[in-house]
């Protein structure tokens, strides 16, 4: 079978599960089949061998059962690096990116004139790419990850020292803040579970089967984690300091709520590309500054 002839029946394999991406995927996973990271286009001269031919049937299987392509490949790319994967680790969404983009909005223009040495801390931090982004960023900055699971940890590791960045990064487990010793941030990122047990049925089987539960779900309507993560962050921040916290669909309104008993205030709230409230950015409730 010749590459054009492969990619077409693979992509009317796909299209259900993969809609207009069918065709792309297609191309994907074959790059896949024959040791590439990038896709494979028909003007390109490839020899595929029956081995390869067999080994990208079972790719398409994979992705028309829900497997995501990070998953089958093992690795996502956020902010334009590559973040390697595991079973404990949520695939990175690329609306997170803009806690990315707003840390370090506001580290360069109103913390790093004062502060020589940044110190980040990301709660929940999962494969590590909301504080290696920014770490990858701000070339004197050192940041620390936290994460309930070993195994997220781990991976989280592992990518530090892919990205070079492990000399400027700890990771370790902890329950949010119990782990933590002493210690002040002038950024405190979170991207916490905040999926709704109720709305389980609504996810996609790419989410529900492939992305780990401890990363989703979260109690109390969602919100369960932002109640325990504002009660304890209030001593971690620095007195110039930021929190930038993700939040879902239809909860900004609820959060908004827990904020004042925090000793906090509000300084920004973040649309993502879908018009949703997505990034929430707090200071201390006497900041004069921001
Ligand atoms: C939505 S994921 C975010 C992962 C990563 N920061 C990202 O943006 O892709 C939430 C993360 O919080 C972690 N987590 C859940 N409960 C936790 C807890 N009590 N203490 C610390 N981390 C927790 C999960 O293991 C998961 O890695």
């Amino acid at each position: 079978m010749n590459v054009t002839t492969l990619i077409l029946d693979a992509t009317e394999k796909l299209r259900e599960r993969c809609g207009d991406r069918a065709r792309y995927e297609a191309r994907l996973l074959l790059g896949l089949a024959i040791g590439k990271q990038e896709p494979v286009y028909p003007h390109l001269f490839v020899q595929i061998e029956k081995e390869q031919i067999d080994r990208y049937y079972r790719l398409i299987n994979e992705r028309i059962d829900g497997k995501p392509i990070s998953r089958i490949r093992g690795w996502k790319e956020f902010w334009s690096l590559p973040f390697k994967l595991n079973h404990a680790t949520l695939d990175p969404r690329p609306e997170s990116e803009l806690l990315v983009e707003k840390a370090i909005w506001y580290a360069r223009s109103k913390l790093l004139a004062k502060n020589e040495k940044l110190h980040l801390l990301d709660l929940g931090t999962g494969s590590g790419c909301l504080l290696l982004s920014c770490l990858h960023e701000l070339k004197y900055a050192y940041g620390v990850g936290v994460d309930i699971n070993k195994h997220a940890i781990q991976q989280a590791k592992e990518n530090a020292v892919l990205l070079q960045l492990n000399e400027r990064s700890k990771f370790f487990t902890s329950n949010w803040f119990e782990g933590i010793r002493n210690s002040r941030f002038e950024i405190i990122l979170c991207n916490p579970p905040y999926i709704s047990r109720e709305d389980e049925i609504y996810l996609p089987d790419e989410v529900l089967l492939f992305d780990p539960v401890h990363a989703l779900f979260s109690d109390k309507n969602g919100l369960a984690d932002y109640e325990k993560i504002f009660f304890d962050l209030s001593p971690y921040l620095t007195s110039d300091g930021i929190f930038l916290l993700e939040i879902g669909y239809e909860q900004l309104e609820h959060v908004l709520e827990m904020v004042p008993n925090a000793d906090l205030r509000v300084c920004d709230v973040f649309r993502d590309l879908r018009g949703i409230p997505r990034c929430l950015i707090l200071c201390r409730a006497n900041n004069k500054v921001l």
